[in-house]
């Protein structure tokens, strides 16, 4: 196998899909190691968890910092320092500014929770169920500077449940981002989604595009 893609994610809270992605990368045939967790809140729970895997932990305090610009740097000089290749960000709560997402160009995944295009921001369980939309899910998409868009590597759908509430819709969400992150990056790290025209083309591409929709993600009768 050619060299793990040393990779850094970016977290702002407790870090379930950093876990997700740690896990992975225990296996001896992931083409990506975690080498390092960043935070922008100290006491995210995220680098605790981190750090119970032996993974290296940083703290970069954006209120520290007059401006977006000030931070970025400082993020990037630690990131830098780590010699990290890929960037994941994982419930990392800053707005990125051109410089820093031109730095990181085709290098930086973000997990968000919707079929993107549709649902960015926030709140998109609530908007979700406001609408009576029947399918919902996750994406994993290389970061531009517009918010929650940018070429999409893969996609995990879940069906919306008549009964659902935000926080059951969220539940359901989270465990198909725990299994999307870890794949994305993996086509990814493995040199096998690239961005080509401001699309991801995946190698050997119908075979690796059906094997996104995974079986247990699909809830048959959804209600
Ligand atoms: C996830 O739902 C992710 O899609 C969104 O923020 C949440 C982060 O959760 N961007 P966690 O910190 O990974 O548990």
């Amino acid at each position: 196998m050619t060299a793990r893609k040393r990779v850094g994610v970016l977290i702002s809270g407790r870090g379930s899909n950093m876990v997700s992605l740690a896990h992975a990368a225990q296996a001896d045939d992931y083409p990506a190691e975690i080498a390092i967790v960043a935070s922008n809140v100290p006491d995210a729970p995220g680098l605790a968890r981190a750090r119970e895997f032996g993974i290296k932990t940083a703290t970069v305090d954006h209120k520290l910092f007059d401006d977006r610009a000030g931070f970025e740097r400082a993020l990037h000089m630690v990131l830098k320092d780590a010699n990290i290749d890929l960037l994941c960000n994982a419930g990392f709560l800053r707005l990125l500014t051109k410089d820093f997402v031109d730095a990181w160009l085709d290098r930086q995944l973000n997990i968000h929770p919707s079929l993107l295009p549709a649902y960015k921001g926030l709140h998109t369980h609530e908007r979700v169920i406001a609408d009576g939309t029947r399918i919902s899910g996750a994406t994993v998409h290389f970061v531009r500077t517009e918010m929650d868009a940018g070429p999409i590597v893969a996609q995990a759908a879940v069906p919306v449940l008549s009964n659902d509430s935000a926080d059951t819709l969220a539940a359901r969400v989270l465990d198909a981002e725990h299994a999307l992150y870890p794949h994305a990056l993996a086509l990814v790290a493995g040199g096998k989604a690239r961005v080509v025209d401001e699309r991801v083309v995946h190698a050997g591409d119908a075979t690796t595009s059906a094997s996104l929709m995974s079986p247990q993600l699909l809830v048959p009768n959804a209600g």
